[in-house]
């Protein structure tokens, strides 16, 4: 039976990657961080599972790596940890870097200095942000590099650490260069999954307006559950490469937001422009989408569009196995029966309360 070790697992792509790997049979481990508060949401159901193992243990301490891979001596690591929201590494510069470039290092020397150089396989979980300012449209492998964000120069060194462990030490090791990939599992300050929940909030009459930065950055959103596949095939390769996954297709926040309302029963109208531009619902004229500074970046990377063809012809991975659309109506619709839960949930709640003030329940 193989082993993976899993940094990061409590995150959308740690999640995933952990059914997926079960499913094929790996004793799962995944490293978890300690914290006073519950951030284990996403594999609640995996806890108890046959084969699927947390263990203790953070990207800033090597030691607690090192002790991690000496004890368990995985076949396979997925580094998917990160400090991962570009506009939060222009508030925390230092702390990405710690986590993002030197917690990468961190693994690949653990994996070296455990003596399982030649027998550990490592997945580096890098970013199209390593493109940033781009410099050519596509992007593809052999696109140059031009990381805009404290974030990107940080993941930056992490895809350069991993080649160069690749290169020095013959490490089976290799960057997945992924571009966007979300879910109904995405975190909620992500643009994608705030567009959905406020989405379904306001047409549930919950929320009143939903507030965005740049409106007309591009992006090429895939489906999370189809990327973790990608990272395993990545390290079932015949050799130790780097690809690029995406699904070649090319959208904005204006288009993604459109097709979100449109799910949740609002017809939008945009009216006005950069700042001032506004989402209408073209029902009841009321204004639903609002831009605000606070979400605009000091730098904003607003062309990415990945060209998946080495993924698609050397790895036989199929970038369009759920479209555009699909990914749109799976997150709405999940968000759709999360509001509606919580809604029932507060009823319930203010009924109670009623009984209990009357005397009707003790
Ligand atoms: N978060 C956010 N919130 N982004 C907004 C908003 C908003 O209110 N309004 C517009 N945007 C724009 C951002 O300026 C950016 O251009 C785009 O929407 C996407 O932003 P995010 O969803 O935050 O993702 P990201 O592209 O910056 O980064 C994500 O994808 C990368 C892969 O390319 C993260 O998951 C990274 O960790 C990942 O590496």
């Amino acid at each position: 039976m193989k082993k993976a070790l899993i940094t990061g697992v409590t995150g959308q792509d740690g999640s995933y990657l952990s059914e997926f790997l079960l499913e094929k049979g790996y004793e799962v481990y995944g490293v978890i961080r300690r914290s006073s508060v519950d951030y284990r949401e996403r594999i609640a159901h995996l806890e108890g599972v046959k084969n699927f193992h947390l263990r203790y243990g953070d990207l800033s301490d090597s030691s607690s790596i090192m002790a991690l891979v000496s004890t368990i001596q995985p076949d396979e690591i997925y580094n998917l940890a990160a400090q991962s929201h570009v506009q939060v590494s222009f508030d925390s510069p230092e702390y990405t870097a710690d986590i993002d470039a030197t917690g990468v290092l961190r693994v690949l020397e653990a994996v070296r200095l455990c003596g399982l150089a030649d027998k550990c396989k490592v997945y580096q979980a890098s970013t199209s942000e390593l493109y940033g300012k781009v410099e050519e449209v596509p992007q593809r492998e052999t696109t140059p590099f031009h990381p805009y964000s404290p974030y990107a120069v940080a993941k930056q060194y992490g895809f350069w650490i991993t080649k160069e462990y690749r290169e020095a030490y013959n490490m089976f090791c290799c960057s997945g260069i992924l571009f966007n990939h979300e879910s109904e599992r995405r975190g909620e300050t992500f643009v994608t999954r705030k567009i959905t929940l406020a989405a379904a909030r306001i047409a549930q009459g919950k929320q009143e307006k939903l507030y965005l930065g740049n409106l007309s950055s591009l992006r090429d959103w895939g489906y999370a559950k189809d990327y973790v596949e990608c990272m395993w095939l990545i390290l079932q390769n015949k050799t130790p490469e780097d690809f690029v996954i995406a699904t070649g297709e090319q959208h904005s926040v204006r288009e993604f937001a459109t097709l979100a309302f449109h799910h949740a029963g609002i017809e939008l109208e945009w009216k006005g422009e950069g700042m001032d531009e506004k989402g209408i619902d073209k029902a009841t004229g009321k204004v639903v989408v609002e831009v605000s500074p606070d979400f605009y970046r000091p730098t904003d990377v607003v062309n990415l569009w990945g060209d998946p063809t080495k993924a698609k012809t050397e790895l036989g991975w199929n970038p369009t196995k759920t479209s555009f659309e699909e990914l749109v109506k799976i997150m709405v619709d999940h968000d759709m029966s999360k509001v509606a839960v919580e809604r029932a949930e507060e009823h319930i709640k203010m009924n109670l309360e009623e009984y209990l003030e009357k005397g009707v329940v003790k």
